[in-house]
């Protein structure tokens, strides 16, 4: 009751105030800001995956602006040899007003990204944008085989059947890279689980089915029950540390976060940054009220 109160109340807080908790999930609204915070983690030992925030736009303006501010972040972090690759998201460059300009858009940040030899993670949306972002995936990674990603989320219960219709795009050569994590929207019970243990039971099948084809996964999740269980299948399957990192969130878990590090294995950090993180938290939070949690705790509970 009280975690949907928030939700609720929040976005007609002073930003100030919702800025108290956004901070530690956020890297600043500037490019200045997020390089910062990406050669702090860089310097600990962590890989960065750049996100801009705008989500949803309303026009094609906005998608451009985007799409230039794209540009502008990946010459300014290939120039500062930042340790890292770029995540966004499809809808920031229209692709629910005119899917052609988005594609557009996203190519172009694609093979500029290519030209660095570095590589673009899309992002998976709302379950409306998933056979788009398949479909787009498809098409960019014919064209840059090496340097573009997806990610699939565990609670839609179509998921294992499109990772095994992408498998014809997949080879040893050039192998599928994907992203797994949970999935953060709220969708209808007819196409997604919602159990906690139905959808970690997913996540894991998924894994597991990814790992032994060896498609390179990113294992983005905070959950400790599920990143025991991806390092036993890591273990029991002898999967090389190449075929696979943790991803986590900037600001989530960072003890969980330290231990997987000390394993040994690779962790690569989602940071985000934007003039949009208003718009970002409220909407987070109206998604997934339970993280109304952890804004009481980060507004009272010092460290
Ligand atoms: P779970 O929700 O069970 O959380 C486990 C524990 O982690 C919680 O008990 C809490 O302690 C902590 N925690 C989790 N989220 C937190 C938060 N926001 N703030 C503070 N503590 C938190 N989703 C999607 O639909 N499309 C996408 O493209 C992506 N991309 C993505 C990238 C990366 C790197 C990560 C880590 C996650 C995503 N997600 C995503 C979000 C993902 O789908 C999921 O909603 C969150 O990661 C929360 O799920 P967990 O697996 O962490 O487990």
């Amino acid at each position: 009751m009280m975690n949907k109160l928030i939700a609720r109340t929040l976005p007609y807080f002073p930003k100030k105030f919702v800025w108290v908790f956004s901070r530690k999930y956020i890297a600043g609204e500037t490019i200045d800001e997020a390089i910062l915070a990406c050669r702090q983690l860089n310097d600990n030992g962590m890989l960065v995956t750049v996100d801009l925030l705008g989500e949803f736009i309303t026009n094609l303006d906005q998608a451009k602006n985007n799409k230039e501010e794209y540009l502008t972040i990946i010459e300014r972090f290939e120039s500062e040899n930042i340790k890292g690759n770029y995540s966004l998201k499809p809808t920031s460059f229209g692709l629910l007003i005119d899917k052609e300009v988005c594609y557009q858009y996203v190519r172009e940040i694609v093979a500029r990204a290519a030209a660095s030899n570095n590589f673009v993670r899309i992002d998976m949306e709302d379950s409306k944008c998933v056979d788009l972002e398949i479909e787009m995936f498809r098409q960019l990674k014919a064209e840059f085989p090496a340097h573009v990603g997806l990610v699939f989320q565990a609670y839609l219960k179509r998921t294992l059947d499109d990772l095994k219709a992408l498998m014809d795009i997949h080879s040893e050569e050039q192998p599928t890279n994907y992203r797994l994590c949970k999935g953060i929207y709220v969708e209808p019970k007819e196409i997604a689980y919602k159990d906690y243990d139905e959808v970690n039971a997913c996540y894991l099948e998924d894994l597991e089915y990814l790992l032994k084809n060896k498609v390179y996964v990113g294992i983005a999740t905070h959950d400790r029950k599920l990143v025991e269980g991806a390092i036993k299948i890591i273990t029991e399957n002898n999967i090389p540390n190449e075929q696979f990192e943790f991803q986590m969130l900037y600001g989530v878990t960072p003890e969980l976060r330290k231990e997987i590090l000390n394993k040994g294995y690779k962790m690569r950090i989602y940071v985000p940054y934007g003039k949009d993180w208003f718009g970002y938290s409220t909407r987070r939070l109206k998604e997934n009220p339970k993280m109304a949690t952890h804004i009481i705790k980060s507004l009272f509970i010092k460290g």
